[in-house]
């Protein structure tokens, strides 16, 4: 259940709003921008808090476990990233003050560059010619069309939508699976357990994109791997804790999975001796798919600041009970 939605009365009285800003981002770009579009907002930098009582707003990326112990009139947070995961994994984290989840323009094409440059890869076989050329050997792979080709999104929320669009301007056939129906040009939509299977069945390449939920944590596991054709490919920028990384190493040793591009890990970094570091069928990168841009994102959170201030409803409230 999302609650608090509103703020309860308008802030009438113009008390200047205060935001606190944890340190590790990119500090001095977020003060630069948000002094440009908020100049009314005192911004103020964990873990130098002044007087704590005074802050009621937070944009956060993994906080400290107590933190929200020491912000007593907190009224909303808003999360650096578009999962909200981090937040939830915090101890001291309140259950009554509404979580603003990151809507940020660069954030979503910085992802979908991330999946199209994945897909093109899997798509035109680039993985494998990097492995021809390692062993020094010529051979033409057969060319696949993009019409041929089916590629199937998990999670279509703004970053699935918009990689959907562009796969499917680009011709590929594209389906996506989500909780609930989406209505987007071109794009099959599959809904619920009772249609992933089918899904599944149907996709050449799998992008993951969803959140770490109690529904999603372990969801690709040895059963779900099966359901797709053999030779499939896995790219997943969701969150890591959505595979059972043994059934993955699993189903690409047997070869059931061609490949597999992986962002996100269950640990973070990705231990030193993890086999994924070293298996020819696996292609790493350190949680960078997507980062948010401080000057595209901090439109989102003035505007919500705002919004809140004038006892409006404020934009992509995440649901706690739901974990996205
Ligand atoms: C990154 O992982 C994000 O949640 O935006």
């Amino acid at each position: 259940m999302i609650t608090h939605v509103f703020r309860s009365e308008p802030n009438m009285n113009q008390v200047k709003p205060v935001l606190l800003v944890k340190r590790d981002l990119d500090v001095a770009t977020w003060v630069q921008a948000l002094n440009q579009q908020m100049p009314a907002l005192e911004v103020r930098i964990w873990p130098e808090l002044g007087d704590p009582s005074e802050i009621q707003f937070a944009l956060l990326w993994m906080p400290p476990p107590e933190l929200f112990t020491q912000l007593p009139n907190l009224e909303v947070i808003f999360s650096v990233g578009a999962g909200i995961d981090h937040l939830v994994a915090c101890p001291s984290l309140p259950r009554n003050i509404p979580i603003v989840r990151m809507v940020d323009p660069g954030l979503t094409s910085g992802m979908v560059e991330y999946v199209l440059y994945n897909v093109l890869r899997f798509h035109r076989g680039m993985d494998r010619y990097d492995a021809q050329q390692r062993a020094a050997h010529w051979s033409a792979l057969p060319q696949i069309s993009a019409e041929a080709r089916a590629i199937g999104i998990m999670g279509l929320g703004i970053i699935g939508q918009a990689v959907a669009e562009l796969l499917v301007t680009m011709g590929f056939k594209v389906h996506g699976w989500s909780q609930t129906p989406k209505v987007l040009k071109g794009v099959k939509s599959c809904v619920g357990e009772a249609e992933r299977d089918a899904f599944l069945q149907n996709t050449e390449i799998l992008v993951a994109l969803l959140p770490s939920t109690v529904a999603t944590v372990g969801l690709i596991d040895a059963r779900f791997l099966t359901q797709l054709p053999r030779g499939a490919f896995l790219i997943n920028a969701g969150r890591g804790d959505l595979i059972r990384e043994g059934d993955l190493l699993d189903a690409l040793d047997r070869g059931h999975l061609a490949a597999a591009a992986l962002d996100v890990f269950s640990q973070e970094p990705l231990p030193v001796g993890h086999p994924f570091w070293r298996h020819p069928r696996v292609s790493i990168t350190p949680h960078v798919a997507s980062t948010t841009q401080a000057d595209t994102a901090v439109g989102h959170v003035v505007t919500n600041i705002g919004r809140w201030q004038a006892g409006q409803p404020l934009g992509h409230v995440a649901d706690l009970e739901q974990g996205y």
